[in-house]
């Protein structure tokens, strides 16, 4: 099956293969920030994070002069909440295709780092070029300041709707933590190397105690274009090992004996689809094997942790 690329790594597990990586940036954010780390052991548990609607919320403003009409076209919030809490997932919230243009011209004028690395930065549609300068292999060419410069961006994070859904399900006043747009590369690259870029295992990010994301497709995406992968429910369904384990990588023959190929939810569609998650559900993103997709991540959560914008993907 297409998404059985980590049978192939190497002897060690797969979780450790994860930890490997990421173990620096965890140690280095355990170092700035303690309730970063008491948040990485305990947002885990299930029971933790709903006592969290008692403990560990602070009150947030969120910015003043919001736009009052939703860019996004007609959607039931309230529909979607409900789906969202049994399921972790909602696809269905499409962007415009105005607002697809505008962020594409912002992309089509900016440059992006390479994997990245502010040293790598070039247009997007000289990566072939910027790879034999730089001799690297991009797997993924990262935006990263498009929640301040891309008008329409800016505009999303803060459109009403989205943030109507956040609230009722967070239970309280969202906070905006981050806002990301990449692309991911059909290339070849080591699956070691992929492993910076959440592209191999299934996981599940330890971003706040409650926490939703928004994702939307810039660009079509299909098998050969690097789905994302939901696994319907497992935000509220997970194995003991699961939880009580340091690592949350796990392989994909790990998640399907215990969920099943039928929560597997390959989200493919066009340029606009938006979909929403709990990033307590397992997920991965399937490295693209013939089309590159452009895709934009909103996050809220209830916290601010220092440096957040740099830790989690
Ligand atoms: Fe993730």
């Amino acid at each position: 099956m297409i998404f059985l690329t980590s049978m192939n790594f190497s002897s060690m597990p797969n979780y450790l293969k994860r930890f490997e990586v990421k173990w620096k940036g965890y140690y280095k954010w355990a170092c700035k920030d303690y309730k970063w780390l008491l948040m990485f052991f305990l947002s885990r548990f299930k029971f933790i994070r709903n006592l969290s609607t008692y403990f560990f919320c602070q009150p947030h403003e969120n910015p003043k002069n919001l736009p009052e009409i939703s860019c996004l076209e007609s959607i039931e919030e309230d529909k979607i909440v409900d789906f969202f809490k049994k399921d972790g997932f909602y696809s269905g919230i499409n962007l415009p295709s105005k607002l697809v243009k505008e962020i594409h011209d912002y992309v089509d004028t900016s440059n992006c780092y390479g994997n990245r690395n502010p040293e790598f930065s070039f247009p997007y549609i000289e990566k072939e070029i910027a790879e034999k300068k730089y001799n690297e292999i991009f797997i993924i060419g990262d935006y990263p300041n498009v929640g301040q410069d891309c008008q329409a961006i800016r505009q999303l994070q803060t459109d009403p709707k989205l943030l109507e859904i956040a609230t009722k399900y967070l239970n309280a006043k969202p906070v905006h933590l981050s806002t990301k747009l990449w692309w991911s590369y059909a290339t070849e690259a080591t699956l070691a190397n992929r492993l910076n870029f959440a592209q191999v295992f299934f996981h599940y990010d330890l971003i706040d105690y409650r926490s939703i994301q928004f994702f939307f497709y810039l660009t079509d995406v299909d098998l050969s274009s690097g789905p994302h992968v939901c696994v319907l429910g497992s935000h509220q369904n997970k194995k003991l090992t699961h939880q009580l384990s340091f690592f949350t990588g796990r392989s994909d023959q790990d998640i399907i004996n215990y969920y099943g190929t039928d929560n597997l939810k390959f989200v493919c569609g066009k340029a606009g689809l938006g979909f929403v998650e709990n990033p307590y559900c397992f997920h991965k993103g399937i490295p693209p094997s013939q089309k590159n997709r452009l895709m934009l991540k909103i996050v809220f959560g209830v916290n601010t942790y220092q440096n957040y914008r740099s830790y989690q993907n």
